[in-house]
């Protein structure tokens, strides 16, 4: 059958056969692949800056986004039948033991990173006729979405991002019953960076979930990609036009930043004006220059390992009361440290010493009466 592949070495990019695949085990299912959508990464692997063939492979099957329609189905296939229309998943899981996210088959938090990715890294990809796989790797999507399912996959990375966002913001207990259950984030301002697919398809699911939205991108209007921003309810705001302080001006306090740009030096420029209690989700893949070098390995270990970085102020009661409990615990564990942790006390009349930091030591504590 034919497939579209990359050969690495020879840094070619061909049309080839390659060998069809069968159901070599009941829960599995054979596709035939309907379309295949082509982003940023795919780009990247085409000029050979990453990209991995299966072992035993000089080329590289490309494609992971993609849509499929079942053909045939295992014996032991539960939810899947010939004529269904279905996304697969991207990524599939590390075998190493200790992975305690692929063992419950959230590889997207894979934390050995030897997990292996359709079309990307070490299996063949989607842009061939036919596929097959286990029925675990595939999302059922209705027939009247055909047209439109292969924005599945880039969508998923916005959906992602926003499950995080609502799981985080879980700390502020008033916005959930504040806002109606479908529309979390009314009453919440987000920025959007860029206005590739990534971003569009972002500010699709914000807008859907209540959000007041703003693409801020790098193309001046009149330009088909603001014109998408605005038809769908954002409002569009150039960065070729308005500087970052102006943008934010307009905004006012940002609740939400979904980057999904590439670059970092604009992104950590945006960060410095992000409003209280906001959370910034990075999803863009900065390629390296050398001026900003700092914020793009920042950035790329951000997204690649899907790290999280907060900041945090003052307690609420719940702290209070965790602090209580623990300070039990460590005077049960190791009382001689938390005593010592108290370096020095001393009367009320040496206190003007103690607030000037004259004793040195660890804490400084005064007495007042007792
Ligand atoms: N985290 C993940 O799992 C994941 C998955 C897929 C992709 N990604 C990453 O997500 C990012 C976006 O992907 P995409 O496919 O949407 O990319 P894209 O089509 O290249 O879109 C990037 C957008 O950002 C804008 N932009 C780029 N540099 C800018 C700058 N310096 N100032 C202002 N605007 C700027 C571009 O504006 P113009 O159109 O005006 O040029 C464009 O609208 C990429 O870095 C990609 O690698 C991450
Ligand atoms: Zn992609
Ligand atoms: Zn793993």
């Amino acid at each position: 059958m034919r497939a579209i592949a990359i050969f690495p070495e020879e840094k070619s990019i061909k049309l080839i056969e390659h060998e069809a695949p069968h159901i070599t085990s009941p829960t599995q299912v054979k596709l035939r692949m309907l379309e295949v959508g082509v982003c940023g990464t795919d780009k990247e692997i085409c000029t050979f800056k990453f990209g991995a063939p299966p072992p035993d492979y000089n080329y590289l099957v490309m494609g992971h986004e993609a849509v499929g329609e079942v053909v045939e189905v295992g014996a032991g296939v539960q939810t899947l039948k010939p004529g269904d229309l279905v996304v697969p998943t991207v990524r599939r899981p590390c075998h190493d033991p200790s992975c305690r996210a692929c063992a419950v088959a959230r590889q997207d938090f894979c934390y050995t990173g030897a997990y292996t990715e359709y079309g990307i890294k070490a299996q063949h990809g989607y842009m061939t006729e036919f596929v097959v796989d286990d029925e675990q790797y595939m999302h059922l999507v209705p027939q009247e979405l055909r047209g439109v399912a292969v924005l599945t996959e880039p969508l998923t990375i916005a959906e992602k991002a926003l499950l995080q966002v609502w799981a985080m913001q879980q700390r502020l207990p008033w916005q959930m019953p504040d806002a109606p259950a479908d529309q979390p984030g009314k009453g919440l301002k987000a920025v959007v960076l860029g206005a590739g697919p990534i971003s569009l398809l972002g500010s699709m699911a914000l807008i859907v979930a209540g959000f007041d939205t703003y693409v801020y991108s790098r193309s001046v209007p009149p330009h088909p990609k603001a014109e998408l921003a605005e038809a769908i309810g954002a409002t569009y705001i150039s960065s070729q036009t308005t500087p970052v302080a102006a943008m934010v001006k307009q905004v006012g306090n940002i609740d939400l930043v979904y980057e999904g740009l590439g670059g970092s030096a604009l992104p950590f420029e945006v960060m410095n004006y992000l409003g209280r209690n906001a959370i910034f989700a990075f999803t863009g893949v900065p390629a390296f220059t050398t001026s900003t070098q700092t914020t793009d390995r920042l950035m790329s270990r951000l997204v690649g390992m899907n790290q999280v970085v907060f900041g945090t102020v003052n307690a609420g009661n719940d702290a209070f009361a965790a602090a209580i409990r623990d300070l039990s615990v460590f005077t049960q564990r190791w009382p001689d440290v938390v005593q010592s942790l108290i370096s020095k006390r001393v009367p009320m009349e040496n206190a003007p010493d103690a607030l000037l930091g004259k004793y040195g030591g660890i804490k400084t504590v005064v007495t007042i009466s007792g």
